[in-house]
């Protein structure tokens, strides 16, 4: 029996390179490893202000997308989060059992809401519990995510124990599975922040649907230090990123990459390097193109997964419906 994978990707943004190195190249690698649910989490976008037009648009990118990177329908259930009500209603029977202080601790919520204090909505401090239901809705058992995530997935399964704890044996405890290779890209232009959806600055992400020139002036520009040699060393942020990054993509090692830059400048890895993310990108880029023509074929896959899951979700609200007492 395979073990049951799930992840998802918020469509709040364009996607960018954070999100193919630190997740969906793994959710491909590893699809035939799985039983794999991804999903793209809609509600999730709308715990801070956004634009209903650009969601609508956002969603429909984010399902090209994942299919471009190269996940397969038939290995893996594709669907949009609010097409299966089913998570919101587990996600505020868990919001009921799960203490403030959990969701106080996260540190997602201290970012997102610093400087905002009341006008943060509930619905980003409650986030965590409805990330917990689409990861338990399904028993799953993996959870492949960047690191920035690891937090809200052991918060999962710490409501999963309580619940269990409470109402008798219901949950599978998922587990993170994070990846040490670029588990953390960071910004372009600031290389302590990472890599994210949100930034203002025209220079800070690399977006898998960026043409290649562009790609090109955006590390040209990427920030880096006044030092000369080319080496792997987390106190230079900047280098270290663009290393990591080549790191991912060409699979070499550490050794091999310095040995590579010995005598080189900073000039020759950047260039080398977008040759590395064009290359990578470009295939991507093709297929999205030749999906996005066809758009009922997204549908197509995206009602097939919701067909699919509906007997296990059905399978697990009967469940906690019963136990919890509501039926
Ligand atoms: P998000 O963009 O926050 O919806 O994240 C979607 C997935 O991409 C999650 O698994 C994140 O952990 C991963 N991810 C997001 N940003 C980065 C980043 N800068 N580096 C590595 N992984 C990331
Ligand atoms: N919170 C995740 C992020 O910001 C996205 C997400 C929502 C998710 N639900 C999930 C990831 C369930 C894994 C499993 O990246």
């Amino acid at each position: 029996m395979k073990k049951r994978a799930f992840s998802g990707i918020k469509p709040s943004g364009s996607l960018h390179l954070g999100n193919y190195l630190g997740a969906i190249r793994h959710w491909v690698a590893d699809q035939h490893k799985y039983e794999n649910i991804f999903c793209v989490v809609d509600q999730h976008a709308i715990t801070v202000e956004y634009e209903p037009a650009v969601l609508r648009q956002n969603i429909r990118e984010l399902v090209g997308l994942y299919l471009a990177c190269g996940l397969d329908p038939e290995q893996c259930s594709l669907f949009v989060q609010s097409h299966i009500p089913e998570h919101t209603e587990l996600a505020w029977l868990f919001s009921c059992i799960t203490p403030m202080g959990w969701l106080g601790r996260m540190t997602q919520f201290k970012e997102k809401s610093e400087g905002l204090r009341e006008q943060v909505s509930a619905g980003l401090f409650t986030y965590p519990a409805l990330m917990a239901a689409d990861i338990l809705l399904y028993q799953t058992q993996e959870v492949p995510v960047g690191e920035d995530q690891k937090q809200h997935v052991e918060l999962a399964r710490d409501i999963a124990q309580r619940f269990n704890h409470l109402f008798g044996e219901t949950f599978v405890l998922p587990e993170p599975v994070i990846r040490t290779v670029a588990a953390r890209v960071m910004g372009l232009d600031d290389p302590t922040k990472k890599m994210s959806k949100s930034s203002a600055s025209d220079n800070h992400g690399i977006g898998l649907l960026d043409p290649p020139a562009l790609i090109r002036k955006k590390l040209s520009r990427a920030t880096t230090d006044s030092q000369r040699d080319i080496v792997f060393n987390r106190e230079r942020p900047g280098v270290y990123n663009l290393l990591s990054i080549y790191q991912a993509l060409s699979g070499q090692s550490q050794e091999e990459i310095e040995a590579h830059f010995a005598g080189k400048g900073y000039a020759q890895l950047k260039g080398d390097l977008a040759d590395l993310v064009v290359a990578a990108l470009e295939p991507i880029q093709e297929r999205y193109r030749q999906l996005t023509s066809a758009p009922e074929h997204i549908d197509q896959v995206l009602a097939q997964g919701v067909v699919r899951l509906r007997p296990l979700v059905d399978a697990t609200m009967t469940c906690v419906r019963y136990v919890m007492g509501l039926r």
